[in-house]
């Protein structure tokens, strides 16, 4: 079964989806052992860890791929691949999609940014948006391109990001969802969740509303869902929880020189080796390896 079967047939039941978003394999591993429905391979926190390096079309198509199929190994959830502007114009979109399809990536998010796309967040910078033909082909061409019957093509539109009012953004959805996505997502970077309620009351379309609150952090999945969201999106808290982490951790070996000085706030070894697999390889050297 392609993972794209498991993400529709997570769309089919009840509940919002959950889905959060990974740097890279470990990460990914870590969400789907957490009992998370989805990963969200994030533009944002992947450019952070694997190259330190903002958000901002810097990485290249085969980079994020790269880290989408070293997800695809580790996890059996399915994997929606945030592929910003789809690397290109519509032609661009099919390969990026037949890619994914390849990796075993479940669903693919293209948003109506100008390539190079910025992240949404970063304020002083220019903001421009493709038009809505445009972004109608991009669309048109993925459903096109797709080879895996159940794969998921997400629309997303930054209309409200780039200040162009709800009018525009439930426009451009619902041309979006016309030229076939199977689920929209308006992005909102408004301080609280009533922007996107009242986007979301007014949103007529057939096809499922996708939301990321990483701004208006303080709305629960109940809200997101009772207000009609199908998935929600954690897109960038496991990076920051990780620098985070990153950061105590090296404040206090700084300090204390010990390597135990931090061994309140690490796992131990032992739960890495779980992680990894380490279990599994040994009990495959007993099976396999001569006996020495
Ligand atoms: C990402 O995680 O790269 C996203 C979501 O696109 S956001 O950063 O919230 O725009
Ligand atoms: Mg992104």
């Amino acid at each position: 079964m392609h993972p794209a079967a498991k993400l529709r047939a997570l769309l089919k039941q009840p509940g919002i989806i959950k889905a959060v978003g990974a740097q890279d394999a470990l990460s990914a591993k870590l969400i789907e052992r957490a009992g998370f429905d989805a990963i969200w391979a994030s533009g944002f926190a992947i450019s952070a860890s694997l190259k330190c390096i903002p958000d901002a079309s810097f990485i290249t198509s085969s980079e994020q791929l790269e880290v989408e199929r070293n997800i695809a190994e580790a996890v059996s959830i399915p994997i929606i691949a945030d592929c910003d502007t789809g690397y290109g114009n519509a032609l661009n979109v099919m390969r990026t999609v037949n890619d994914r399809e390849r990796a075993g990536v479940a669903a693919i998010c293209i948003e109506d940014n100008v390539y190079p796309k910025r992240c949404s967040f970063y304020a002083g910078v220019r903001r421009e948006l493709i038009p809505i033909e445009e972004h109608c082909g991009k669309i048109q061409a993925a459903k096109a391109a797709q080879t895996v019957p159940e794969f998921v093509v997400i629309a997303r539109t930054e209309a409200l990001i780039a200040g162009w009012g709800q009018d525009e953004a439930l426009k451009r959805a619902q041309a979006y969802a016309d030229a076939g996505a199977d689920a929209v997502l308006i992005h909102s970077k408004s301080p609280t969740f009533d922007e996107l309620r009242t986007v979301a009351k007014r949103w007529s379309g057939k096809v499922p509303l996708v939301v990321v609150p990483t701004i208006f952090d303080g709305v629960t999945a109940a809200e997101l869902e009772e207000a009609g969201f199908k998935i929600v999106i954690y897109a960038n808290q496991m990076v920051r929880a990780s620098i985070r982490a990153m950061c105590d951790a090296l404040d206090v070996i700084k300090q204390d020189t010990r390597p135990g000085s931090v061994n309140d706030r690490i796992v131990k070894l032992k739960e890495v080796y779980e992680i990894v697999g380490v279990p599994q390889m040994e009990e495959d050297e007993k099976k396999f390896l001569p006996v020495g």
